[in-house]
């Protein structure tokens, strides 16, 4: 495998176009109410008191909106944005002058920042929690520490992760927030929002169907909103109704509950050659030629949310629900008939 899948929530070329479809401000953004509502309060208390907000760590699956609420936050504190990745970062040099660059209260946002490196982490931890930074300068026996007081600044790291981030690190952030996969309604209120910005007319029973078939992710129900579009253009009269939708997901070969081919191999991989598991991640990483880390972030939180995959600490397990689903009959049932 290791060739793009349409329902990848992971960023594609094809979404190039999303950033126009982020919503502006939390007001504007549907669902994940736990971590906006501790946004709203932790922006409002920072702005009354004319401070920077607290170092905010957003972690959760692709797609889900981390660095949209990253620009969320930066706008409604009035500040600017500066926008890093940890893997772009080499040098503890690059980290520090980014960070001396900075104009008080401003946002730096580090995606993937549980890929930076130590040196370069170790650079973070008296900047978030002094607001310094420590130097050495010269070279041997004549070299010597000196501080220098940084611009107070909010720091914003975004982690597909968790589980990789270093304890010091975590440690530092005041706001640690979880983004959990969407519910139906609110993808619903997601693909409705962005027909009206591409301007196309949805009918909402083809809304509904979109929205079941996201993944529980806002980047994959606007790639579909996109892909149905361009299908009720050519095959239909540019609305889309339930048949066109229903026509065009199935032509991705999107299953109705928004499974692809991966998904069902994952399923079958488990069920008939490993007697419904459990069985270990590497194994089954090995067995569809996919990275581990791929099938974690990218394929498993949604089928963990949907009932389709159990986590045990021996292994992956299918539940009945999968196996219904497919078409195949649990293995007790088919002893037991
Ligand atoms: N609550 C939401 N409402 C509407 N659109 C959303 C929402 N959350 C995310 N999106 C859309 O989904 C797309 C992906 O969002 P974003 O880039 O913020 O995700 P991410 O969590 O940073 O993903 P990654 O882990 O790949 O960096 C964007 O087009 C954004 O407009
Ligand atoms: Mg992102």
């Amino acid at each position: 495998m290791g060739e793009e899948r349409f329902v990848s929530p992971a960023y594609l070329e094809e979404d190039a176009a999303e950033a126009s479809l982020r919503p502006q401000s939390l007001g504007e953004f549907p669902g994940q109410r736990a971590v906006k509502a501790q946004l709203e309060i932790a922006v409002a208390a920072a702005l009354q008191r004319g401070e920077a907000l607290d170092h905010v760590l957003l972690q959760g699956p692709p797609g889900l909106g981390k660095t949209t609420l990253a620009q969320i936050v930066a706008r409604e504190m009035g500040v600017g944005l500066r926008v890093t990745a940890g893997p772009a970062i080499e040098r503890p040099g690059d980290l520090a002058a980014i960070l001396t660059q900075l104009q008080p209260r401003d946002v730096l946002f580090v995606d993937e920042i549980h890929r930076l490196s130590r040196p370069v982490e170790e650079i973070l931890y008296p900047a978030m929690e002094d607001g310094a930074l420590d130097l050495v300068v010269g070279r041997g026996p004549g070299a010597r520490a000196l501080r220098l007081d940084l611009p107070p600044f909010t720091l914003v790291g975004a982690t597909t992760r968790s589980g990789l981030l270093t304890s010091p690190l975590r440690d530092r952030f005041g706001l640690i927030l979880r983004l959990e996969l969407y519910a139906a309604e609110e993808l619903e209120a997601i693909v409705r929002r962005t027909a009206r910005v591409l301007g196309v007319e949805v009918e909402p029973q083809a809304a509904r169907e979109l929205a079941r078939r996201s993944r529980g992710t806002p980047r994959i129900a606007n790639r579909l909103v996109r892909r149905v579009r361009d299908f009720a253009q050519v095959h239909g009269n540019g609305r889309i109704d339930l048949e066109t939708a229903r026509a065009a997901l199935d032509l991705l070969d999107i299953d109705p509950l928004g499974l692809d081919a991966f998904d069902r191999r994952l399923i079958r991989l488990i069920a008939l050659q490993h007697g419904g598991g459990p069985v270990g991640l590497e194994t089954l990483a090995a067995a569809l030629g996919e990275e581990p880390d791929t099938i974690e972030d990218v394929c498993e939180p949604y089928l963990l949310q949907i009932g389709f995959l159990a986590r045990t600490p021996r292994g992956r397990e299918v539940t009945g629900a999968a196996l219904r689903h497919l078409g195949l009959v649990p293995a007790r049932e088919a002893r037991n008939p």
